[in-house]
């Protein structure tokens, strides 16, 4: 039996291997998938006795992704770009790392949103890992505009800079939650931490065009403030990213196995279970 895991610190609450275990049954794997808790100073060592063991991949979560990055020893495109890595798989090349945040997020919001992305305006806030991960999938699926805010303006310019090169038909540009002001976007997706400390960005008023979207990244019980925020300022579709966690997950697991599960009943039994 093929193993797998997800690697993280703290790991106990992940819904991985719940989602990975769904997978295998669905497209008749012989895997299995774990959850392993690596101190804070062993990744690599946890990442090698896994392999050791006989492991062929694992997922990485927080705080081991930029590790990860380090540690592989060829990259996909997605992963250079994002600067961090969220897919291992081990093969007779080495140690491949892989970073499917982003495509999980643009499949949720194309595939199970119906929220098409091509020739739209798209504000993206935050410029830290999340929002890094997630700027080539959004930039290849050809928004008109592409606005990274966020609260300290240097990093979201310093981000926006990087991925110049890249953005032949879309207008890519930064600002401060300032800047703003008078602007109007058809989706807006939150990469900040913010919901985490319960908080949400501090947005001008009217943000959202007419039908936009609002997506948080984040997931859980109930909105998040950035959510509530949005359904006050009128945005006419709000999702959280439980979807964006198991199209992630579809995306490593196609990678592993060579094939793509379907992952709408799955979304659908976690979002029961969420209450
Ligand atoms: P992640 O990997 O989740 O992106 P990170 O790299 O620490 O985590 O980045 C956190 C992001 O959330 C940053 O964009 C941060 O803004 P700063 O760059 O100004 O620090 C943003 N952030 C965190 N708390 C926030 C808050 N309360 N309001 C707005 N933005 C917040």
């Amino acid at each position: 039996m093929d193993r797998y895991a997800v690697i993280g610190h703290p790991i106990a609450h992940s819904k991985s291997p719940q989602i990975h275990a769904a997978f295998a049954r669905q497209t008749a794997q012989d895997m299995c998938y774990e959850a392993i808790l690596a101190p804070l100073d062993g990744f690599a060592a946890a990442v090698r006795a896994f392999r050791a063991a006989g492991g062929r991949g694992m997922n990485v979560t927080v705080p081991f992704k930029l590790e990860a990055f380090a540690l592989a020893e060829r990259r996909t495109p997605r992963a250079q770009a994002a600067g961090a890595v969220n897919t291992l798989a081990f093969d007779a090349g080495g140690l491949l790392g892989d970073n499917t945040d982003g495509a999980g997020l643009v499949r949720d919001l194309t595939a199970n949103h119906g929220c098409a992305l091509r020739g739209r305006r798209v504000l993206l806030l935050g410029a830290g890992g999340a929002a890094r991960g997630a700027l080539l999938p959004l930039l290849a699926e050809g928004p008109a505009v592409l606005t990274i805010a966020n609260r300290t303006v240097a990093k979201a310019e310093s981000l926006a800079a990087t991925f110049l090169p890249s953005t032949a038909e879309t207008q890519l540009s930064a600002c401060g939650f300032d800047g703003l002001a008078g602007q109007h976007f058809d989706l807006v997706i939150n990469a900040t931490a913010a919901s985490l400390a319960d908080q949400a960005p501090p947005l001008p008023p009217g943000l959202y065009a007419e039908e936009a979207f609002a997506y948080d990244m984040m997931y859980g019980r109930g909105d998040t403030p950035f959510i509530a925020a949005a359904r006050a300022d009128g945005a006419a579709r709000l999702a959280d990213g439980l979807g964006m966690l198991v199209e992630q997950a579809a995306e490593s697991f196609a990678l592993w196995r060579g094939l793509r599960p379907d992952s709408t009943a799955v979304l659908a039994a976690l979002r029961r279970q969420l209450g």
